[in-house]
């Protein structure tokens, strides 16, 4: 009896460990011989073969795949729109900045749904400067140790700070750039039971009644990101078209999408975006779309639910994300010890949108192979493999500003 116990719980760990694999691999050699689906050919087969195709058709069908399969449709600017100054001008930041938090409403219900932003505005500047905006994963006050910053219901004063690491505003501000950012949780939950009841999507209508091809909470957060740039076009101190939009992990898929749809950021950034974000799916390495829509299901349209386990039926792979930035700059980040995002995976796909960017007429990414570990590659895409792990760094902040430097300029 005994003996027979011990077998079924071998057999049960083998079966469970085989189903696990089954849902990740992390082994090279074991990646599926695939086809990606092609940039440059319209959908009836009819080669891309100049920027005139690529910018008047080949562009908004790749557009449209995505947002019918991938993730699904977003609103636009809602009429109601308005802006309140919550916190004017202070000095922040040892008197290098000023701060400003802002909440952007987005219907006119004074207790309606809104985002708070916090922004730093560099103190020196003499007329309108280039900016950074990023959605924060814990509370505006996470961002820095600023005492400052409003706390807002759930915020914790010890938690002030708490995430200064991955947003190193005095080094953003040093350098002549703006940094804006909001509490993502703001504009929808991240949660999957409740997201499009509380979130933004419940203006838009009732929660049971999203079409397949409907908004997920990426597209959601994304779309917040845009409502903040309707502000910056309405102040002098921010260069509107100017603005860099980056985001970690899955606010770095989000950046990639809010930089697609929204062609006013003047630059994109992905930080160890993975999975929905700059890696490969076909590869099927770490992160895979079925274990995505598994754990995370209010994240993507329902359309991309018909992909688990079937890869090479997408009409589209991340490369065609990447490409849908161009010619407008955009970085790729990975790190090393971060194999769930895939880093050869978000490095292929910057490298296969490189023929978009020289149709266009641009360098794109001067790489040929993925480059050794903390060496960026930067010409209009660029890309870089740090050491460590899943994480926003200084390495990271100063290869983005070098970036933008480059392309945004230091006016
Ligand atoms: C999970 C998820 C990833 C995501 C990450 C994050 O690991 O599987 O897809 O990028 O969370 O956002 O931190």
């Amino acid at each position: 009896m005994r003996s027979c116990n011990i077998i079924t719980a071998v057999l049960i760990s083998i079966l469970s460990c085989n189903t696990l694999m089954a849902q990740f691999n992390y082994d090279e050699s074991k990646v599926p011989a695939y086809e990606l689906p092609e940039l440059l050919q319209l959908n009836d087969g009819t080669p891309v073969k100049d920027a005139a195709a690529w910018n008047e058709k080949r562009r908004a069908e790749v557009l449209e795949l995505f947002r019918s399969e991938v993730y699904g449709r977003r609103p636009g600017r809602p009429k109601a729109l308005r802006f309140e100054v919550t916190k004017k001008d202070e000095e922040a930041l040892g008197g290098k900045a000023r701060r400003r938090e802002v909440r952007i409403h987005f219907t006119s219900e004074e207790n309606g749904p809104s985002m708070n932003m916090l922004l730093y505005l560099p103190a020196k500047a003499k007329g309108p400067t280039p900016a950074f905006l990023g959605l924060n994963f814990r509370g505006n006050p996470t961002v820095s140790k600023d005492p400052g910053i409003t706390l807002r219901k759930g915020d914790k004063e010890s938690d002030r700070g708490k995430s200064s690491g991955r947003w190193q505003a005095d080094m953003v501000i040093d350098r002549g750039y703006a940094l804006a950012t909001i509490w993502y949780g703001d504009i929808e939950p991240d949660d999957k039971r409740n997201a499009f009841s509380q979130g933004i999507h419940r203006v838009y209508g009732p929660a049971n009644k999203i079409p397949p091809d409907g908004w997920g909470s990426i597209a959601a957060w994304g779309w917040g990101l845009s409502r903040a740039l309707d502000y910056f076009e309405t102040i002098d101190e921010i260069d509107h078209k100017r603005v860099a939009v980056i985001g970690h992990s899955r606010l770095g898929k989000t950046s990639l999408w809010a930089g697609a749809e929204d062609e006013r950021f003047a630059l994109v950034i992905s930080n160890d975006s993975g999975c929905g974000g700059a890696a490969l799916s076909r590869r099927a390495f770490g992160e895979t779309v079925k274990r995505i829509n598994t754990s995370f299901p209010h994240w993507f349209c329902d359309n991309f639910n018909k992909y688990n386990g079937r890869e090479a039926d997408l009409p589209v792979d991340q490369h065609m994300l990447i490409a849908l930035m161009a010619p407008r700059p955009v970085y790729v980040a990975s790190a090393a010890g971060d194999r769930w995002a895939d880093p050869r995976g978000e490095y292929l796909s910057a490298k296969h949108a490189d023929p978009v960017y020289r149709l266009l007429g641009t360098e794109g990414l001067p790489a040929q192979k993925m480059p050794p570990v903390d060496k960026p590659s930067m010409g209009r895409i660029g890309y870089h493999i740090r050491t460590g792990n899943h994480d926003v760094k200084a390495f990271d902040w100063k290869a983005y500003l070098d970036f933008a430097d480059k392309h945004l300029g230091r006016r």
